[in-house]
Formats: structure tokens, sequence, C-alpha cells
């Protein structure tokens, strides 16, 4: 068992609490100094596992966990801006509700869960960053079945992410059309957050080969679902379309922020609509959405070897919505529900 110290002990840097297997509980300040004491020898960040906060040399997880072994669990990716949970409940009622998707109950209460990755912000000093909230399906023997496993993983690491250069925000970006297909909804439900990325990171392959850091990925009727790790939009005459999840998409938070709140905010209209890519390659504007992405111009797409062009630099509405993203997650009301 680790500890915050370094050596290997028994005792656990945070006692355990009574109502789960995880004993989430605070770190005292004095705890939280010693931890920080060792984050400050480059060992950042203090990532919580299973109850405790470690420094990151420390953050590792039993080579038996089903997470590990079978993809076998759920997780979600969350943006911190100026000290605040980004939709922090939405985030909580997806990863409840992939929770149910996989028939796994999480271990600790929703309040428990957004205090560990408080306290994860608190003890790595963050304002701006990225969460990344991961739930396995816990320990268990050498085969598939889910019983074997009595207690989900958690792990929350606080950290920083640049997913895409900076100049690709003010350039756009080029994403190819991947040849490998989504796989079916009725196979694998695209609300479930899972683990399991195998599909899209083949994809992602395809892309990377194509000289593209992301792909866009149809269902087996050659409907556009999303990209590999995001939503995707097509603007045309002004209006805004993204397909639904029944396509084959991830109910993604940004991507419901830009229906919701930046599509509102900025009186333009927004419609979720089956689309073939065709409709992307002829769009006036196409961006893609994410956690991690936040909001990205698409300027060109690649299908079978030709390059279309959708526009030079980002567009007017692309624009227009990433602005108001950006003033309302630099503002002093960044929402956390
Ligand atoms: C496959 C996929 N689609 C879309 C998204 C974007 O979702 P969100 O805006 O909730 O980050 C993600 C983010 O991880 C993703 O993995």
């Amino acid at each position: 068992m680790s500890t915050i110290a370094g050596t290997s002990t028994s005792k656990p840097a945070t006692p355990p609490t009574s109502n789960n297997g995880h004993g989430v509980q605070q770190p005292s300040e004095a705890m939280a100094k010693l931890i920080a004491n060792q984050a400050g020898k480059g060992d950042k960040p203090i990532v919580f596992v299973n109850g405790r906060y470690v420094p990151k040399s420390e953050a590792t997880v039993s080579v038996y966990d089903h997470g590990l072994l079978y993809g076998d669990g759920i997780f979600e990716g969350i943006r911190v801006y100026r000290g605040r949970i980004f939709m922090c409940g939405q985030h909580m009622d997806r990863l409840w509700a992939s929770a149910e998707g996989i028939q796994m109950e999480i271990p600790i209460s929703r309040e428990e869960m957004v205090e560990v990755m408080r306290e994860c912000i608190r003890l790595n000093g963050l304002t701006d960053a990225y969460i990344r909230l991961v739930v396995t399906r816990g320990a268990g023997t050498l085969g598939l079945d889910p019983r074997k496993c009595p207690l989900p993983g958690i792990v929350c690491i606080a950290d920083q992410i640049a997913l895409y250069p900076p100049e690709l925000y003010r350039d756009g970006m080029k994403v190819v059309v991947a040849k490998r297909p989504r796989i079916p909804v009725e196979a694998l439900d695209p609300r479930i957050k899972s683990l399991n990325y195998l599909n899209n990171i083949l994809a992602k392959t395809e892309a990377i080969a194509a000289g593209c850091l992301e792909a866009i990925m149809l269902n087996m009727q050659g409907y556009v679902c999303e990209c590999t790790g995001d939503n995707i939009f097509a603007i045309k005459g002004g209006k805004v379309f993204t397909p639904p999840s029944s396509a084959g998409a991830l109910e993604g938070i940004t991507r419901r922020f830009v229906i919701e709140r930046l599509c509102p905010d900025t009186k333009t209209a927004c419609e979720e609509k089956m689309m073939r890519i065709e409709e992307f390659l002829t769009a006036d504007e196409v961006f893609l959405t994410g956690s991690a992405a936040e909001i990205i111009s698409v300027t060109g797409i690649e299908r079978d070897g030709k390059v279309h062009t959708i526009s030079k630099g980002e567009g007017p509405v692309t624009k227009k919505l990433r602005e108001r993203f950006r003033a309302i997650v630099t503002s002093e009301h960044v929402p956390e529900d």
C-alpha cells in the first residue's frame, strides 16, 4: 500500500471512513503539507487513488483491475475554470448514468465525488485545469465476470491539458473521415462513456496516418456520429447542425452547452439532425467540441485521399460561439450545474 512519503507501509495516507470501501476523507492540513512536499519534488500532481491522495509516482492501481484488463469502467473529462468545476452537475449525472449503463454501483456519493475533485484541485493549487475522473470495475479475477470485482476503483487526476496546439485554434484544423465505422448503437450505447476506446483509437490512427489529429466517425448506415474524442457541428446559412445521440454520438457536455447556452446567447439557430458526410464537406463552417478541445474550427476534411476545404480559417459563426464560450469560462460566473 502506498503512502505519501514514498515508502511502503500498510498505513493508508487517509484513514478509512465507515460508509464506503474507499475511506474518502479530507486529508488534514498537515497531511496536505506532507503530500505537497513530496509533490514539490517534481512528483506532481497529487492524485486520488482508491481513497488516498498520493504523489503521481505512487498513483497506481492493481493489474487485476478490470478497468485495465478489459476496459471495464467509465470516466469523465472535466474542465476547471477559475477554480470552478465547469458543468459539474451534468458531469456527475453522466457519470452516474454511465455506471447504470454498465450495471455498476459507484461506491461513494455524488457529494463525496465532488469533494474528491475539489480536494485534488486544492492540493495541486490549480485554478484552470482538467480533471480525469475514472471509475473502474475494480480488482477481480482473471475472467470477464464483473461479479468477481467486489469494489469499483476510483481515480481522480487534476492536471493541465493541451489537446491541440494553440495555432490550430487560430487557423483551424484538418480532419480525416475514418474508414472504420463506429460500433453500432445497438452494440454499445454511446451515452455510456466507457473506458473502452479502442474503436476510437483505431480511427485516430487513421487520422495520424493522414497527418491529422482527429477523425470523423460514421455509423454503419453512413451517417456522421462524431469524432474520436470530440462532437462535431456543421454550419450552413448561419444555422448550426449536429448529429443526434441516436446516430452514435456521445452526449457531450460541451455539445450541450453549445446547444443550450451558446447558440441562444448568440441568437444562432441550432438543430440536431442525421447528416451524411457530404453535408459537412459542403458546409460553410465545421467545428468540434469537447471538454479538452473546447471549441475548435475544422477548415479541411480529407476523404479517400482528397482534401475538401471548408473555410479559410475559423468562420464567423464558430468565432462568435467560441468567443462567447471564452467570455463565460473566464467570467466570475463559470456555471457548475
Ligand atoms: C467520443 C467522444 N465524443 C465527444 C466528446 C466530448 O464530450 P464532452 O464535451 O462531454 O467532453 C468526448 C469527450 O471525451 C468523447 O470522448
